[in-house]
């Protein structure tokens, strides 16, 4: 048991669930080389395309209308009605405060040079553990910033690219997110690549990839390890995931289900160290949104701990650190990759079934895409 006073200085946010992670370094691979002759056939073929898709940020203050305006006029993520129209108007709204927040944080989103610095090792690891398929090259097909599905495609067609993965770097499927990128990926290949001489197979999902789970299991306890050890199985675990509208967690959305097989392989991995808690950020609008809120849940329990308290009282509050370009991560998504090529599937038996209230043509039209790919 722990003491309420306790709580107030023992909370570690978990955050960016979504965001890629990791493999235990040598557990999940075996290394060897790229033979002279597998080399040089593939080199015939072109290089295998690992497609790194993600939301993307803008990477100067001067790409944050362009990437608001994509946003919101992706109906997939936000639908509006007559979005066309209002999108650019809403994201010109919107663009001087998401600017100031940007340049707090030097300017732009780092992700563009992290997804690079990420691809570039992935490809570097895969042409050793996998030489069937050497060369490998990453390519980044961004949602709402270059470079775009479009940049990614060309780019691969001028590299004679036959064979291409797209790699969602979610780890948890939502269809606002890693589909959003797939139907985008099939409309771009339709309009780009329409004598198909680029062969696809997708990783849709990874959310309990034993790299991940060890990547957030090692990110945590490092974290824990930073309160007095007195108060160390006491801190309370708060995973902060994206959240989602209710409307699209009540389609049949599958995300809330994968964040949460996540977060329980993490705690077993952690062997239920800590109390822990699921919360969700990120809710924009009236509408109802799956919750708790996390600002809500750190106030809520910061006052379970003491009466009366703000949350600017609760001085304990510390973030796990970022996957990034952590060796344990690079080794996972390597893998991830690697296993997909080998086991010859086109994708997921979970992508094939769309969720059951779902009424949007495309989703069925981008599964046929994908399900029809002879690899
Ligand atoms: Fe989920 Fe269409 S919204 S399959």
């Amino acid at each position: 048991m722990y003491s309420q006073n306790t709580l107030r200085n023992t909370f570690i946010l978990i955050k960016s669930l979504r965001k890629p992670v990791s493999n235990v370094r040598g557990a999940f691979i075996s290394r060897s080389f790229v033979s002279v002759a597998s080399q040089k056939d593939n080199d015939e073929k072109g290089p295998t395309g690992i497609v790194l898709m993600n939301l993307g940020g803008p990477s100067t203050l001067e790409g944050v209308n362009d990437f608001l305006t994509r946003l919101f006029l992706d109906p997939d993520l936000i639908p509006i009605p007559f979005q066309s129209h209002l999108a650019p108007i809403i994201a010109k709204r919107r663009t001087s405060k998401i600017q100031e927040q940007y340049d707090k944080i030097g300017g732009g989103s780092p992700i563009l040079s992290w997804t690079e610095k990420q691809g570039k090792a992935m490809e570097k690891l895969l042409d050793e553990i996998n030489p069937k398929y050497a060369p490998h090259k990453s390519y980044i097909a961004f949602r709402y910033a270059p470079p775009l599905t479009e940049d990614a495609i060309i780019h691969m067609k001028k590299d004679g690219v036959k064979r291409a993965v797209a790699f969602t770097q979610y780890p948890q499927y939502s269809c606002s997110t890693t589909g959003s990128s797939l139907n985008e990926l099939w409309r771009k290949s339709e309009k780009l690549d329409s004598e198909r001489s680029i062969k696809w197979s997708v990783i849709d999902r990874w959310p309990t990839h034993p790299g991940l789970i060890e990547a957030f299991a090692r990110h945590i306890k490092t974290a824990i390890k930073q309160y007095p050890s007195d108060v160390q199985n006491k801190v309370v675990l708060l995973f902060s995931a994206h959240s989602l509208p209710m409307t699209v967690v009540n389609r049949g959305d599958t995300y809330t289900s994968e964040v949460a097989a996540t977060v329980h392989r993490v705690m077993e991995r952690l062997e239920f160290s800590n109390p822990y808690r699921l919360v969700w950020q990120s809710q924009v609008g009236p509408q109802p949104w799956m919750g708790p809120q996390t600002n809500e849940a750190i106030l809520g329990l910061g006052k379970k701990g003491h009466n009366n308290l703000l949350l600017a009282g609760i001085t304990g509050l510390r973030r796990a650190e970022s996957l990034n370009d952590d060796p344990i991560f690079i080794e996972a998504i390597a893998n991830i990759a690697k296993d997909h090529l080998l086991s010859g599937k086109v994708m997921s038996t979970q992508l094939k079934l769309r969720c059951p209230k779902c009424n949007k043509d495309v989703c069925q039209r981008a599964r046929d895409f994908f399900e029809n790919q002879i690899i």
